[in-house]
């Protein structure tokens, strides 16, 4: 495993630390590394306030034990060195821009063989009068909020903590395995509808669910089942395009894959939006989530979803859809 990567996995939260003052050198290093995080827009909204001095360790240990309920702890766990961050509201990602200022101190703290914990409850302690006094004191501006504490020292001789497992299946890959059929080659000429009749969202999801029945993709079941997947949640997409298609239920009993486009010049009811491009989706296996897609990026593309709107006939049809993918 690459040496930083491995230095990322073993860092953990040390919270029993020998009481020896740490060095310069090595707090400069994590401030550095602080200083050096990405920030939205890298307006650099981050201040670090480095706290060596015990009389103010004190103050700040006392008043965030008293946040915590527990007034008579020690937050800090008896750390030498607390750092501060704050960062200026006025950035719109600084809660973001300060959490990972902290994560990259945090790694560097273990980098240069020190102990360090993330210790809450900055924005509350900042926010009492006294840890206004305190940001006057220290030239911060009155714009900014506490986002957290590093807590830094030497790890205690017996202070070995394990990582908890990691949690299972929170890494989805989405791999570009296999090749999907393009929207452009499912969309025959027989399952493009320019007039639909419908007059309501139930309406104008059975006509549509009716040409994958009729083209032998889908059982008349399906149909309900794109109903029902309706009433979970809307497949209105926006820009007036609806994307129906079956549940997890009905999307097992797919035979063949296959399209469906029914157009509604009047646009449709759907939930106070207006469709007047309602697909109906039925794919075989993967082919069903990835024409879903398709769909949406053609959705976002006004110029498509217009000449989609303004099609006399198949070959226009084709035509608005042909570039639609990125590959073929
Ligand atoms: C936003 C945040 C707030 C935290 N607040 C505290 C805290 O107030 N006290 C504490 O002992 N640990 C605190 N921690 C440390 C976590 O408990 C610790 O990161 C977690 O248990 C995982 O352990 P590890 O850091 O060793 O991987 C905090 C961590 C984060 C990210």
């Amino acid at each position: 495993m690459n040496e930083f990567v491995e230095l990322m996995t073993t860092r953990r939260s040390i919270r029993k630390f020998q009481p020896k003052m740490i060095n310069n050198a090595e707090l400069d290093q994590v401030l550095y590394a602080g200083l050096f995080a990405a920030s939205g827009m890298g307006r650099q909204p981050c201040y670090f306030i480095a706290v060596r001095d015990p009389e103010t360790r004190h103050l700040l240990s006392s008043m965030n034990a008293r946040i915590l309920g527990q007034p008579s702890i020690d937050p800090f766990y008896g750390a030498p060195v607390v750092v501060v961050v704050f960062a200026d509201t006025a950035s719109p990602t600084y809660l973001y821009d300060g959490s990972l200022a902290i994560g990259n101190m945090m790694n560097a703290a273990h980098a240069v063989g020190l102990g360090s914990c993330w210790i809450h409850r900055a924005k509350e302690e900042f926010e009492t009068q006294t840890g206004k006094m305190l940001l006057q004191e220290w030239g911060l501006p009155e714009t900014v909020e506490g986002i957290g504490h590093l807590i830094l020292g030497y790890p205690a001789e017996d202070e070995h903590p394990e990582a908890a497992p990691r949690r299972e299946d929170h890494v989805v890959f989405l791999m570009e395995k296999k090749q999907f059929p393009a929207l452009v080659d499912v969309l025959t000429e027989d399952s493009v509808v320019f007039h639909g009749t419908a007059t309501d969202k139930p309406g104008a999801i059975r006509e549509a669910g009716q040409i994958v029945v009729d083209l032998k993709c889908v059982g008349d079941e399906y149909i309900d089942s794109m109903l029902k997947r309706e009433a979970d949640f809307s497949t209105y997409l926006g820009n007036g395009v609806s994307v129906a298609h079956g549940t997890v239920w009905g999307r097992k009993r797919i035979r063949k894959t296959g399209v469906g486009l029914v157009r509604f010049p009047e646009g449709i009811d759907f939930d106070g939006e207006k469709a007047t491009l309602v697909f109906a989706v039925a794919g075989v296996g993967d082919d069903h989530m990835d024409l879903v897609q398709q769909i949406s990026v053609a959705a976002l593309n006004d110029s498509v979803v217009q000449a989609l709107n303004e099609a006399e006939d198949y070959d226009a049809v084709k035509a608005a859809l042909k570039n639609l993918r990125l590959y073929k």
